[in-house]
C-alpha cells in the first residue's frame, strides 16, 4: 500500500501526540508504529520521564523547545557559538543545538525550567535578579545553566585555562571574577552584562 505525503505526515504527528507526554517507557510496539525516519528516546527531563519520537537529525534543542515545549532554552546561533542553549546533561553543560535527541536515551536532563525548588528560584535565578546580570534575556538561561555547573566544575576541583598554576588543587575559593570570566567564556550576551554575570555567579560560588 502507498501512502500519500499528507497521510504520512498525519501518521507522523498521531505517533508524536500519542507518545511525547505519556512520561511511560517506550513499548516495543510503539516502536512498530513509527514511520521508518522517526525512533523513541525516553530521558528524564527535569526529574520527570518523558518519550518523544524524533528524527536521527533532531537536535536535543528542537526536540525540547518543539516537542516538549521547554522554550526556556533559547535558539540563538543554532551552531554552538554562543551558548544560548546551554542545558544540563547528566550534571554536566552541553550546548543542545550541537546535541542530538536520540543521544539522550537514559539521561538526566536539566533544563532552566528545571531549576527551582519548590516554587522557590535556585540560588543563581535569584542571584542574576539581584546583581542585574540580564537586559534583553534571550542569553539568561544558558548564562545560568551554564554557571550552575561552572561552580560545580571548580567544586569538583578542575582547573581552566586561567588557572595560573594547575599543580595545585583548585578549590571554591580560588574562583576568582577571572576564573569566572574565562570559564563562562562560550556564553554570550549581545547586551554586555558581563560585569553583572559575573558578579552573580561570584556571589553564589562563594556562598556554597
Ligand atoms: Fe546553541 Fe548558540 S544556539 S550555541
Ligand atoms: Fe541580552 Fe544577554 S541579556 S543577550
Amino acid at each position: 500500500m502507498t501512502i500519500n505525503r499528507r497521510e504520512f505526515i498525519e501518521g507522523a504527528a498521531l505517533v508524536a501526540g500519542s507518545v511525547a507526554v505519556t512520561g511511560a517507557p517506550a513499548h516495543p510496539a510503539d516502536t512498530a508504529e513509527l514511520p521508518t525516519t522517526q525512533m523513541l528516546v525516553t530521558a528524564i527531563v527535569n526529574g520527570q520521564p518523558r518519550t518523544i519520537a524524533v528524527e536521527a537529525r533532531t537536535t536535543l534543542l528542537d526536540a525540547l523547545r518543539e516537542q516538549l515545549h521547554l522554550t526556556g532554552t533559547k535558539k540563538a546561533c543554532d551552531r554552538g557559538e554562543c551558548g544560548a542553549c546551554t542545558v544540563l546533561v547528566e550534571g554536566r553543560r552541553v550546548l543542545s543545538c550541537m546535541s542530538l535527541a536520540v543521544m539522550q536515551e537514559g539521561k538526566r536532563i536539566t533544563t532552566i525550567e528545571g531549576l527551582e525548588r519548590e516554587g522557590k528560584l535556585h540560588p543563581l535565578q535569584a542571584a542574576f535578579i539581584e546583581y542585574d546580570g540580564f537586559q534583553c534575556g534571550f542569553c539568561t538561561s544558558g548564562q545560568i545553566m551554564s554557571g550552575v555547573a561552572m561552580i560545580e566544575e571548580a567544586r569538583a576541583g578542575w582547573p581552566s585555562a586561567a588557572t595560573p598554576d594547575v599543580t595545585k588543587s583548585f578549590t571554591l575559593a580560588d574562583l576568582s571574577p577571572r576564573e569566572i570570566r574565562e570559564r563562562m567564556s562560550g556564553n554570550l550576551c549581545r547586551c554586555a552584562c558581563y560585569p553583572n554575570i559575573v558578579a552573580a555567579v561570584n556571589a553564589v560560588a562563594k556562598e556554597v
